[in-house]
């Protein structure tokens, strides 16, 4: 549905609610588009240099070795890049990637069916691994380890164990939740490494990138504008470009400028730091109700009417990065930069 407004035409945006949700990727058509998007090598990933710099090592060793790779755990916040680094290093190492997650994996034999048909030094990709039942990852520690199963053939007394050699395989498992990985699992893995938020210049690099594989032209004024409202992450930032090119497909701009992203950032209520309808109304239901807090996460819950694991996986990481909100053993504090950014008077609240 479009309105029409000060003769710019405005797609329904307000029914796309969870732009800034990066964990959301079924939400539009991000996820199939993003298969043009999702850089194939490792020199096209921007930025997070110092992963790049050892994964390279990792996988040039590898190749010299001529063995399959050790066993990787990427982590970080939704968005940042671990699903396309995974298949990056596929790509590099010249192997077969088999992809799965957490919450698919139902019984061990499952699991048990999925390795064994891997081949020598295939890569598994197992999603959000933080979710994976105990009695799976049992079965990960000898397969990461020996590469081997051990199998129980038969019921009762009589019940045999078999063990089944397996191809040398390399796992490599991404969490947003590396504090869920009980320690047997995580001791398993030969390599670890954190995705960071990006820095203001790799995000407008990726939408630059982006523009042009999507053929959108866009100025530097106003890719810019996008990778400020982007929450430092990847995924938001290819998704906020979609979104203005809609809008500037739509009132037929041959190129977007900053006006027209303002305008259309402005419509999906992202203002210039990333913030959107829920983010300031999280912020300003602590300083109203609370007085800027300290405040327990429940109550938060409450007063917002936001799921607690919503406030905690999506809202409060970027808030937090931006010195807007602290964590304290006390709960939740909200500081003078988020009282300024919201335009309203800290003199009043300080206690
Ligand atoms: N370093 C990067 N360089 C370029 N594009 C990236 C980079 N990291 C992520 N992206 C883009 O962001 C999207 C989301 O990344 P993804 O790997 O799915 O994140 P995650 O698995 O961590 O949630 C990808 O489709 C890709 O287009
Ligand atoms: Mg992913």
């Amino acid at each position: 549905m479009t309105i029409k407004k000060n003769n710019i035409e405005i797609l329904n945006v307000s029914a796309d609610r969870n732009l800034v949700d990066a964990n959301l990727i079924q939400s539009d058509s991000d996820n199939f588009n993003d298969l043009n998007l999702r850089p194939q090598k490792l020199e096209d990933y921007i930025g997070q240099n110092e992963v790049k710099k050892n994964l390279s090592y990792l996988i040039k060793s590898a190749k010299i070795r001529n063995e399959n790779l050790d066993h990787i755990l990427l982590y970080g916040a939704p968005g940042l890049g671990k699903t396309t680094l995974a298949n990056i290093i596929a790509v590099e190492m010249g192997v077969n990637v088999r992809v799965t997650s957490g919450p698919a994996i139902e019984k061990q034999g499952d699991i048990a069916s999925i390795i064994t048909n891997l081949k020598e030094n295939d890569i598994l990709f197992i999603d959000e691994i933080h979710r994976l039942k105990p009695a799976i990852e049992e079965i990960l520690y000898s397969a990461m380890e020996d590469f081997a199963i051990d199998l129980i053939i038969g019921k009762g007394p009589g019940a045999k164990s078999m063990r089944l050699k397996l191809p040398r395989f390399t796992l490599i498992g991404a969490t947003t939740k590396i504090s869920q990985i009980s320690s047997p699992l995580r001791d398993r893995f030969g390599a670890m490494y954190k995705l960071m938020f990006y820095d203001i210049k790799d995000i407008n690099k990726i939408v630059q990138r982006s523009a042009s594989l999507l053929n959108i032209k866009i100025t530097s004024e106003a890719s810019l504008l996008i990778a400020h409202s982007s929450r430092s992450t990847p995924r938001i930032a290819n998704r906020l470009l979609k979104r203005v090119r809609d809008f500037a497909i739509v009132n037929k701009f041959d190129e977007i400028d900053q006006n027209h992203t303002k305008k259309c950032l402005e419509l999906l209520g992202i203002d210039e730091i990333g913030l959107d309808d829920s983010d300031r109304h999280i912020l300003s239901s602590i300083i109203e109700k609370f007085n800027g807090g300290p405040v327990g996460l429940s109550t938060i819950s409450a007063i917002t009417n936001e799921e607690e694991e919503t406030i905690e996986e999506v809202y409060e990481p970027y808030l937090m990065q931006l010195g807007l909100m602290e964590r304290t053993p006390r709960g939740r504090i909200i500081t003078s930069k988020a009282y300024q950014h919201l335009g309203i008077n800290l003199i009043k609240n300080e206690k």
